[in-house]
């Protein structure tokens, strides 16, 4: 199958990964467990959105929201998002995927901070597919420092707005897809979803399989998509 076809011309996903914890309670397993296995999920999907030929994939991994989880998860998320980022970035490189984060990561542990910003320098050059991150993401957050951005630079209208979203530069979002069965954007691409389509999935996101994000792509090109034009 062409590349073109693996991704229904679609440039640009996004997903916010819910029901980690309920994977979990399930199978009686601690939260951390379903945490563990959402970022197998998650090193599994990046691949195959890199052998498919997506453009982008953005992945909500923390949002300005998470900080009011116990201490205790809060630390399991930021340990998890480390260890994944050291243990993929040299397959980053090799394969071509340049990270981006979308969201305030400065204000992350030290450490993180210093491992974002080296993954962020080492995949900087690299034009295969862009993985964004949302770390300490906010939407509304994300869309009132660009609207103070472009109000400073003497222009608030949707193109000047636009320039200064942490997703500048990004294709335009095609498709967001939510797991677990839970109906809300939570804050998520609030701006960039205006024309996205959205596909809502009871799988739980430890669950999700590349065959799920073939599914979702293939339910896309199927819906016809009119820009409010006719
Ligand atoms: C939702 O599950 C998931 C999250 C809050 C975080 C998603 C994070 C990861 C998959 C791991 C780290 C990310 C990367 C990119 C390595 P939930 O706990 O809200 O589930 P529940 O609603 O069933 O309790």
């Amino acid at each position: 199958m062409s590349l073109e076809r693996a991704t229904h011309g679609a440039r640009h996903v996004a997903i916010i990964m819910d029901g980690n914890g309920r994977w979990a309670k399930k199978r009686h397993l601690p939260r951390a467990v379903g945490h563990q296995r959402g970022v197998e999920a998650v090193r599994t999907l990046v691949r195959a959105a890199r052998e498919m030929g997506l453009e982008a994939l953005t992945l909500y991994a923390f949002s300005t929201e998470n900080w009011r989880r116990s201490e205790d998860e809060v630390s399991t998320l930021m340990g998890l998002l480390k260890r994944y980022i050291q243990e993929d970035l040299a397959e980053f490189v090799a394969n071509n995927v340049r990270l981006r984060i979308i969201g305030d990561y400065t204000v992350l542990a030290r450490d993180i901070v210093a491992l974002l910003d080296e993954a962020l320098a080492k995949t900087a050059a690299n034009d295969g597919t862009t993985l964004v991150v949302a770390l300490n993401y906010g939407a509304q957050d994300e869309i009132a420092r660009a609207a103070a951005k472009a109000a400073a630079k003497g222009a608030i209208t949707p193109e000047a707005i636009e320039a200064e979203l942490d997703t500048a530069g990004l294709p335009p979002l095609d498709l967001l897809i939510r797991t677990s069965g839970e109906v809300r954007l939570s804050n998520f691409l609030l701006w960039q979803a205006a024309y996205a389509e959205m596909i809502f999935t009871d799988v739980l996101w430890p669950d999700f399989k590349p065959a799920h994000l073939a599914e979702a792509l293939e339910e896309f090109s199927r819906r016809e998509r009119r820009y409010g034009g006719r």
